[in-house]
C-alpha cells in the first residue's frame, strides 16, 4: 500500500499565497483519489512492486505489466508528483539554497533568479494540466522541464527535486484563470532547504 505524505503544515498556513480550502481539497480529495486508485490498480500485482518505493516503480515503469502500466503512470505519478509538490512548500521557507547546490544553479542558469524565471515560464506555458519542474540527471546536472498530466520524470530516468503543480485544481478557487499570478506567488512558500535536500540525496 502506498500513501500520501503527512502534510508538514496546516491547511491555512500557506495563506495568502494558497488558500486553506484549496490545500484541503487538493490534499484530501485529489491526492487521496490518486492514492486510492494506485492501490486499487496494484491489487493482485504485489509481486511486481514488493519492497520497492513508488519512485523506484516509476523509474522502472517498463517492469510493470502492460495491463496496469498506464494506471500506474497516471495514479502512481499523481501520488509521487503531489508528495514532492506538497513537501517543498512551507510557511517558513528558506529563501535560497546554499553550498554545492547553489554553485550548480549559478553554473547552469547564471543565478537563482534566472532559474526561477525559467521555471516560472515553464510552469505558466505548460499547455493543459501538468507541472513546471526542476530535475537532476544521473550526473547531478540541473534541467528545467515541463511535465504533462501526471507523468513522472522518474520514468525518463530523471530525479525531480522541485515541482510546481499547474493543474487547475491547484489554484482555481483563489486565482481562477490567472495561472501566472499563482506561479509567481508560489515562490514565497517554496522551501529551498527542502529542494536542496532532494538535490543532495
Ligand atoms: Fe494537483
Amino acid at each position: 500500500m502506498y500513501d500520501k505524505i503527512k502534510l508538514p503544515y496546516s491547511y491555512d498556513e500557506l495563506e495568502p499565497y494558497i488558500d486553506a480550502e484549496t490545500v484541503n481539497i487538493h490534499y484530501n480529495k485529489h491526492l487521496q483519489t490518486y492514492v486510492n486508485n494506485l492501490n486499487k490498480a496494484l491489487d493482485g500485482y504485489n509481486e511486481f512492486v514488493k519492497g520497492k518505493t513508488l519512485d523506484e516503480i516509476l523509474y522502472n515503469i517498463e517492469d510493470i505489466p502492460q495491463e496496469i502500466r498506464q494506471d500506474i503512470i497516471n495514479h502512481g505519478g499523481g501520488v509521487s508528483n503531489h508528495n514532492l509538490y506538497f513537501s517543498i512548500l512551507s510557511p517558513k521557507p528558506a529563501k535560497s539554497p546554499k553550498g554545492k547546490f547553489l554553485d550548480e544553479i549559478n553554473k547552469t542558469f547564471g543565478s537563482l533568479e534566472e532559474l526561477k524565471e525559467k521555471l516560472t515560464s515553464a510552469a505558466i506555458k505548460q499547455f493543459g494540466s501538468g507541472y513546471g519542474c526542476l530535475v537532476k540527471d544521473k550526473e547531478n546536472r540541473l534541467i528545467v522541464m515541463q511535465v504533462s498530466n501526471q507523468n513522472s520524470p522518474f520514468s525518463d530516468k530523471l530525479i525531480p527535486i522541485l515541482m510546481i503543480d499547474v493543474w487547475e485544481h491547484a489554484y482555481y478557487l483563489k486565482y481562477k484563470n490567472l495561472r501566472q499570478n499563482y506561479v509567481e506567488n508560489i515562490w514565497n512558500i517554496i522551501d529551498w532547504s527542502k529542494v536542496e535536500e532532494y538535490y543532495n540525496k
